[in-house]
């Protein structure tokens, strides 16, 4: 039996594997075609609008803004369905902290709702228990890349009259009963900073086939103005807005990326399928599911850790983070994407908000005190101390060789579970703690 690279022994994995992302000669001249035309900004710029049509049209969905990051999307969507101040928007534990902080930037409230164990995204069996009557808003997250159960998302929100906002930030070309994510919801919204599917560095995307929607959230983009094309400015400013405008410089790289997208999907889809064939069968090892209905996009694939399949009596945290240990050691990435349920993160614990305990304090709410308890993120934080993500290796140019490698790495500590046990850990250690 091979000895675990943790003691000594070879690695399981020398060789690593490619980072994302890798900038193409074709993403080169698309930047310096920005350079060469000097046009760098301007919501009319050849790149901005060129981005804005081709994304609806890989989308299917009429209307297409940039924006400059997908918390700005976040924001201009709530702004566009009318959220009010006090009103409650209902969002995943498990998630970004951004799918609740749009809510807060709006002067709305955030509720929390858990998680499914397999899917990871809203557990639509609990969303309508966190209705009430001021719940005005859903924000479903597709997290790593696999679409919500938006059928019944969208019945209760119907049922309710509350509009919905995909938090697509993650699910880039993903779908669910044959339509695209970005036509899923009222408003659909992607982000594109440096680590997604479809990267920029950062910038944001915001489909909906709604003019008045669009009209709304291209208001709050630009200063509470009234912008369109070929109509001159008349500085007038409507309502409240920020500066959440796109440039050319991502938006012509963006576009380029865009070419791709389908392609580099295909080949996360591979990766993951033949990283899920080859850990078939390990006890303890809990694969991504995806229901039939659905594709995800693989932004993370995650794998959960089971120690009681094993027959092995030791907290899933810890065990957890001794799997992480020993498949760094062997030459492989394993990560944490969110180390807590977001309600556990500072600013949700302390609700100073913008001060005076705005807005959770606001006179328009429903003047209850609100609590973010466990019961709403119980199955989060199972998940998120069970279990591990990998990004780079299911991500091209990383093909079979790779993931061969890190099925090999598996089953290597494994066969040396006794090992895995026994070397000293701390749990504190930032290596395995973040991503
Ligand atoms: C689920 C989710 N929502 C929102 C965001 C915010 O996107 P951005 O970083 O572009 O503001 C992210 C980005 O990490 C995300 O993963």
């Amino acid at each position: 039996m091979a000895k675990l690279a943790i003691n000594g022994g070879e690695k399981a994995n020398p060789q690593g594997h490619i980072k994302y992302p890798q900038i193409s000669q074709a993403d080169r001249d698309a930047v310096n075609r920005v350079l060469d035309r000097e046009v760098f900004w301007g919501l009319n710029g050849p790149e901005i609008t060129g981005l804005e049509k081709e994304w609806a049209e890989f989308v299917g969905s009429k209307y297409a803004l940039t924006c400059n990051s997908g918390t700005a999307g976040l924001h201009m969507g709530l702004a566009a369905v009318g959220i009010k101040p006090g009103d409650e928007v209902i969002t995943s534990s498990l998630t970004f902290v951004a799918s609740a902080l749009c809510a807060l930037q709006h002067n709305a409230i955030p509720v929390f709702c858990d998680v499914d164990p397999r899917t990871f995204n809203m557990d639509v069996k609990k969303l309508e228990s966190k209705i009430t009557e001021k719940t005005k808003a859903i924000i479903p997250v597709d997290l790593h890349g696999m679409p919500c159960d938006y059928d019944e998302i969208n019945a209760l929100a119907k049922k309710y009259n509350l509009k919905v906002i995909a938090d697509a930030c993650q699910s880039h070309g993903a779908t669910y009963k044959g339509r695209n994510v970005g036509t899923l919801a009222d408003l659909s919204v992607f982000s594109l900073n440096g680590l997604k599917n479809l990267e920029c560095g950062d910038g944001g995307l915001v489909n909906t086939d709604n003019l008045e929607y669009y009209e709304k959230a291209n208001q709050l983009r630009v200063f509470g103005e009234k912008l369109k094309a070929g109509v001159p400015r008349d500085y007038n400013s409507y309502e409240i807005g920020w500066c959440y405008r796109m440039l050319e410089l991502p938006a012509a790289y963006a576009r380029s990326k865009l070419t791709h997208l389908a392609d580099d999907n295909a080949i996360r889809q591979a990766n993951a399928a033949r990283l899920t064939a080859g850990l078939q069968g390990m006890p303890g090892l809990i694969t991504p599911y995806v229901p039939e209905d659905r594709t995800s996009v693989y932004h993370y694939y995650r794998i959960r850790f089971d120690p009681k399949a094993l027959g092995i009596n030791m907290s899933p945290n810890e065990f957890r983070a001794r799997i992480q240990k020993a498949l760094i050691a062997e030459g492989c990435e394993a990560k944490r994407w969110q180390t807590r349920p977001v309600q556990l993160q500072g600013l949700f614990k302390d609700k100073t908000g913008y001060g005076y305990g705005c807005p959770w304090t606001c006179p328009y709410g429903s003047g209850k005190p609100v609590n973010y308890g466990p019961e709403d993120y119980e199955v989060t934080q199972q998940i998120l101390e069970d279990s591990i993500v990998f990004y780079d290796p299911i991500y091209p140019p990383n093909g079979a060789e790779v993931v061969d490698r890190y099925i090999a790495a598996f089953k290597k500590i494994w066969e040396n579970m006794d090992e895995v046990l026994d070397f000293p850990i701390d749990m504190n250690d930032p290596t395995i703690n973040s991503l």
